[in-house]
C-alpha cells in the first residue's frame, strides 16, 4: 500500500487533499510570507484517526506539519516543501461544561470563539482572548502558548491548560484529561506541550480552566505623550482597578494606518503620540472606578470611556485592527518581542533609528501588550532587507535583556535567532527532549529548533 493509500484508509478519500487548488489555503501562512508545497493535506476527525495518520507517516518516514486555524504569525503551521499537512479543524467537539470544577474538555481543533461561546452559555468564560478568535484553534493556542489581550488578568494559554491528550510521533496516545488541581507525579508532559509548536506531539484534546463570566464592562481610550507615560501609570492603575483586564498600547502611525484601512473616525479632535486601551470587567459596574482612575492619570492628553457594547467595540477596533491593516499595506517583517517592562520606553525610542539603519525608508508600526513589556514590531517596505531588519531589532532586544518571541513562538521565522534568547545548554536540553520523543524528526521539521 502506498502512503497516500494508507492515509485514505485512515481518514477516508474525501479528507486526503492532493489537488493543488484544494491544498492551497493550507500551504501559505496568514502573513503571506511563508509557503511550501504539501505532499497532501490530511483531515482526520478523531484522535484515533490522527494516530492512524501519524503511524502511517512514521512507517513511511514521512514528515508532517501540524495545522490548526493557520493564523500563526511565524510560519510554523505551513510546509517548507514535501510534508503532509495534518489539519485538526475537523476535531471540534465541545464537552459539557463542568461547572463545579470550572473546567471543560474540548477537541483541539475547536476555535477559540466556539470555546468562549460554550463557556459563556454555562455562565463562565475562557481566560484567553485575541483578535484571531474566529479561526485560531485551542490546539494552536496551546502549541504556541498564545498570549493575547487578557494576560494581565488570567495569564497566557499555559495557565488555562489543566490537561491534554496528544498523539506522539510514533502514533502512541498520551492522555491526561482528569483536570486534577493538584498532581505531583513526575514530569509535567502537559505543560511541555504548551509552547512546543507541534514539534513534540499532535494535541488532540484539552482540559481547560474556565473563569467567572463578568458581564459588566467599561473600556477607556487614553491619549498620552509617549510609551514612558503608559508604563509609568500602569502600576497605579493596577492598584486602583482590581477589575482591570486589559492594557493595550498603540502609537500614532499605527492609528493612522488602521483608520485609513478600516475607515474609522478619529478618536480625539487632534492626533496624539501614544494611546492606551484599558478594559475593566467585573460583577459590579466598573465604570465609575475607571473614570475616576483615568481622571487622575499623570500626563493625560485626552480620554474617552465607553460603557455600551457598541462603543466598546469601536474603541477596541483601533487596537484590534492593527494586524489586518498592516497586512493590507504589504507583507511586513513581523517581530514579537518582550523586554523588562521598565525598558519598553527605551526600546520604542531606539527602534526607529535601528530599523532605518538596517533598511533606509522602512516603516515601523509598533503596538502591543504593555503590561508584559510585549511589543509587536511590524516593519513595512523592508523588501530584500527583511533579514537585516530582523537581525538588528532582535539584537537590540537581546541587549535590553528581552526575548525574541514574546507570544507568537519561534516557528520558522525566528529559528536563526533562538540563540539570542536561549543558551547553548538550554538549546541542547530542548533538542534532547525533541530527539527522545521524535527520534526521526518527523513532526514539524525546521520549526523552533535550529
Ligand atoms: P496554527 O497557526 O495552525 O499553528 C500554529 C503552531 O501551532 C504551528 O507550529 C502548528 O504546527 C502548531 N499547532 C497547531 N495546532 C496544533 C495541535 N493541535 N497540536 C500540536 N501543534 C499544533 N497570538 C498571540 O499570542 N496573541 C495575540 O494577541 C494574537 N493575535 C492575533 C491576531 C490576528 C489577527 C492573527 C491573525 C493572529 C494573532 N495571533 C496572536 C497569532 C495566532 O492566532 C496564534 O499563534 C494562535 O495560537 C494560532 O492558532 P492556530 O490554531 O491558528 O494555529
Ligand atoms: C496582537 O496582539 O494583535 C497580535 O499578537 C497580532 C500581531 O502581532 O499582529
Ligand atoms: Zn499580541
Amino acid at each position: 500500500m502506498t502512503l497516500l493509500d494508507a492515509l485514505r484508509s485512515a481518514v477516508g478519500d474525501a479528507h486526503v487533499l492532493t489537488d493543488a487548488d484544494l491544498r492551497a489555503s493550507y500551504e501559505t501562512d496568514w502573513t503571506g510570507r511563508f509557503s511550501g508545497t504539501a505532499l497532501a493535506v490530511v483531515r482526520p476527525a478523531s484522535t484515533a484517526e490522527v494516530a492512524a495518520v501519524v503511524r502511517a507517516c512514521a512507517a513511511a518516514g514521512q514528515a508532517l506539519v501540524v495545522q490548526g486555524g493557520n493564523t500563526g504569525l511565524v510560519g510554523g503551521s505551513v510546509p517548507a516543501g514535501g510534508e503532509v499537512v495534518l489539519s485538526l479543524t475537523r476535531l471540534t467537539s465541545l464537552g459539557a461544561v463542568d461547572v463545579p470544577a470550572a473546567q471543560v474538555t474540548v477537541d483541539a481543533g475547536a476555535t477559540l470563539a466556539s470555546v468562549q461561546e460554550h463557556a459563556r452559555a454555562a455562565g463562565l468564560d475562557f481566560g484567553v482572548d485575541l483578535a484571531a478568535r474566529e479561526s485560531a484553534t485551542v490546539g494552536g493556542l496551546t502549541a504556541t502558548n498564545a498570549g493575547g489581550i487578557r494576560v494581565l488578568r488570567y495569564g497566557s494559554m499555559r495557565a488555562q491548560v489543566m490537561g491534554a491528550e496528544a498523539v506522539l510521533a510514533d502514533g502512541s496516545v498520551v492522555s491526561r484529561l482528569g483536570g486534577l488541581a493538584k498532581d505531583n507525579t513526575g514530569y509535567d508532559l502537559v505543560s511541555l506541550l504548551c509552547g512546543s509548536e507541534g514539534t513534540l506531539g499532535v494535541i488532540t484534546r484539552l482540559r481547560l480552566r474556565l473563569v467567572p463570566r463578568l458581564r459588566s464592562r467599561a473600556v477607556a481610550l487614553l491619549a498620552l505623550p509617549d510609551t514612558a507615560a503608559a508604563v509609568q501609570i500602569l502600576p497605579e492603575l493596577r492598584e486602583r482597578l482590581p477589575d482591570l483586564s486589559a492594557a493595550e498600547l498603540f502609537l500614532a502611525p499605527g492609528l493612522a494606518l488602521v483608520r485609513s484601512y478600516a475607515g474609522l473616525p478619529a478618536p480625539f479632535p487632534v492626533a496624539h503620540p501614544a494611546y492606551l486601551v484599558l478594559e475593566c470587567a467585573g460583577r459590579a459596574d466598573p465604570t465609575d472606578a475607571l473614570v475616576e482612575a483615568v481622571a487622575e492619570v499623570d500626563g493625560l492628553l485626552d480620554a474617552t470611556v465607553a460603557t455600551d457594547a457598541a462603543g466598546q467595540r469601536a474603541l477596541w477596533a483601533y487596537r484590534e485592527q492593527h494586524t489586518e491593516a498592516i497586512s493590507a499595506a504589504g507583507v511586513p517583517v513581523k517581530l514579537d518581542v518582550s523586554v523588562p517592562v521598565g525598558r519598553l520606553p527605551e526600546l520604542v525610542e531606539r527602534l526607529p533609528a535601528v530599523i532605518e539603519d538596517a533598511c533606509a525608508g522602512a516603516r515601523p508600526v509598533l503596538f502591543g501588550h504593555v503590561n508584559e513589556g510585549n511589543l509587536h514590531v511590524n516593519v513595512l517596505d523592508a523588501g530584500e532587507r527583511a533579514e537585516d531588519v530582523s537581525d538588528a531589532v532582535l539584537r537590540l532586544v537581546a541587549d535590553l535583556g528581552g526575548s525574541i518571541s514574546s507570544e507568537h513562538g519561534v516557528g520558522r521565522a525566528k529559528v536563526p535567532w533562538l540563540g539570542l534568547s536561549r543558551s547553548g545548554n538550554e538549546i541542547a536540553a530542548m533538542r534532547a527532549i525533541k530527539t527522545a520523543l521524535d527520534p526521526a524528526g518527523l513532526l514539524n521539521p525546521g520549526v523552533l529548533l535550529p
